[in-house]
């Protein structure tokens, strides 16, 4: 570990060995000159974080019964940001048998309506407090303001104001078929997106009656209890959404917990493998989203700067914390060497540091965990014979960072090209045909999303009708919307978040 601490955080680190394909002549470089320097523009403070956080059951928030608590940090400083509740088994009974009650007493019997309004109640009040949201999610994961401000907060409101719309319209949603509620569903959700993924599983599932226990990840639990916060001044009733904060064991009593009927999941293959085999035969529903290793194809024909703005944004967006990140460039022969190019001049310029800089493209690795993963990978990929380009952008002296990498010289079967590296590094390989193009992109145990770039509509059908993939983005990449469905085939997953299909995991069709 000591090695890679030294290449990746030491910020006067000369950069390793840049691409023989960079080096030829006759492609001028892009020269971005002082248009890129900005001064300092730190977004304010002003909000205030608890020293400690209990758990939410019931609608109050409660200490927890193992009397425990565990540090959040602040990923950017290494600075412990609050206490966090421990839950343990005997909590999360608590949080379940509170949900049943919610749900025998007042949720699952409430009309549509009246459950919308709630919701749409719910997804003002996000609204009113997006900055104050925004700003937590920055300090304690890590991501650029400019992402949890104009990407993940807007789709947090979005997605219960969507889902406000459809609980009284369930009927329509299923034509000829009566939509019941299933109960009460236990959910787990990751710390690259803490809110969007607390929005994207308790909307849909209070939009269509159930009730929610929801188990946010360790190193980002602060925003969730800031949405218990907005639950209780929406005057939700008590125990229709529990909030119970842990490590692994929690989310593990939650899913061995008899009294659910339902598991919905968003992690690693590994945990999610895990889960299944936990609820096989138990009766309980399941849905998964899990890894991905998502190819971006750049055909010749593609418009290259707009190509490379867009590959930057699948891979760098959020570090590529993010399960459906392009980590894998398939780019056509003849314009490999521009590409490259491209690529690297484009890198230089994103401005990788304080998370609070408004200007700030590239943020905190969520964790040293994290970190530590991303290293090893990286020095496979060196060991295996790959050449590594790195951003020679100068890091934080402290808090956990990583600069915008890719590989050249990389074949099919180098980890890097197979596992998730879930960071900002990105494996660029070439193609001669299309169809060697969809063959090294379907070479993955992963199938949940993927990209193409070209001039050419018709290739754009052709070749998404032979991508195993959930998403396909053409000429765009990392584009969401509540309206549109969103999970995984193979090792990514099943079941489907968003959309009209987003409603089918938590009813039950009669
Ligand atoms: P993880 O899968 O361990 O954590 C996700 C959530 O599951 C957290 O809330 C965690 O507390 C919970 N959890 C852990 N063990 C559990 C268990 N046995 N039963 C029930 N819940 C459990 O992911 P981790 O360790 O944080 O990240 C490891 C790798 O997973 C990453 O490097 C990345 O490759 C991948 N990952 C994928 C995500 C995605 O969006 N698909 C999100 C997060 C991580
Ligand atoms: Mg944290």
């Amino acid at each position: 570990m000591k090695k890679s601490a030294a290449i990746h955080k030491a910020p006067q680190k000369k950069p390793a060995a840049v691409s023989v394909a960079l080096d030829q002549p006759g492609i001028p470089a892009l020269d971005f000159g002082s248009a890129w320097e900005y001064s300092a523009a730190p977004e304010s403070t002003s909000v205030t974080v608890q020293d400690r956080y209990e758990l939410f059951i019931g609608g109050k928030f409660v200490r927890p019964k193992s009397g425990r608590y565990f540090q959040s940090v602040n990923p950017a400083t290494e600075k412990p940001l609050a206490r966090i509740a421990q839950a343990n088994a005997a909590d999360v009974d608590s949080a379940v048998k509170a949900a049943r009650k919610a749900y025998d007493g007042v949720w699952g019997k409430m009309s549509g309506r009246e459950r919308g309004k709630y919701l749409f109640r719910i997804a003002r009040m996000i609204q009113e407090r997006a900055r104050e949201l925004a700003i937590l999610e920055t300090m304690d994961g890590g991501k650029p303001i400019k992402e949890s401000r104009d990407v993940d907060l807007p789709l947090v409101a979005a997605h219960f104001f969507y889902y406000a719309g459809w609980a009284d319209k369930l009927n329509y949603a299923f034509p000829g078929k009566s939509a019941r509620s299933i109960g009460v569903a236990g959910q787990i959700i990751p710390w690259n997106f803490p809110l969007m993924m607390a929005a994207w599983k308790i909307a849909p599932a209070l939009a269509c009656g159930n009730t929610v226990v929801l188990k946010p990840a360790e190193t980002t639990s602060i925003t969730a209890m800031h949405l218990a916060q907005i639950f209780q001044d929406a005057g939700l009733p008590d125990g229709v959404v529990n909030i119970i904060t842990g490590v692994g064991r929690t989310g593990a009593a939650l899913v061995e917990h008899p009294d659910i009927d339902k598991i919905a999941f968003t992690g690693s293959t590994d945990v999610g493998k895990k889960i299944a085999a936990a609820v096989a035969g138990s009766g309980k529903r399941l849905t998964l989203e899990l890894g991905g290793k998502a190819a971006n194809i750049l055909m010749e024909d593609a418009p290259i700067n707009q190509a490379v703005e867009g590959i930057i944004n699948g891979i760098f967006f959020n570090q590529g914390h993010v399960c459906c990140a392009g980590s894998r460039l398939l780019v056509e022969e003849s314009v490999y060497p521009q590409v490259l190019r491209r690529l690297r001049d484009r890198m230089r310029t994103l401005r990788v540091g304080d998370p609070l800089d408004k200007n700030t493209d590239i943020g905190a690795i969520n964790s040293r965990e994290q970190l530590n993963r991303i290293c090893e990978l990286v020095d496979s990929g060196v060991e295996e014979g790959a050449e590594l380009f790195q951003s020679p952008c100068a890091l934080p002296g402290s808090g956990y960072w990583f600069r915008p990498s890719f590989f050249t010289g990389v074949t099919a079967s180098h980890r890097i090209a197979r596992e998730e590296i879930f960071g900002p590094v990105l494996s660029v390989m070439t193609f001669r045909t299309p169809a060697e193009a969809i063959e090294r992109a379907n070479n993955t145990c992963y199938g949940l999303s993927a990209g193409i770039w070209t001039d050419k509509g018709s290739k754009i059908f052709k070749m998404a009708s032979q991508l195993k993939a959930g998403v396909i983005w053409a000429n765009t990449y990392n584009k969401f919307d509540p309206t549109s469905p969103f999970g995984g085939y193979k090792e990514s997953g099943f079941g489907r978040e968003g959309g009209l299909h987003g409603l089918l995991p938590y009813v039950v069709l009669e």
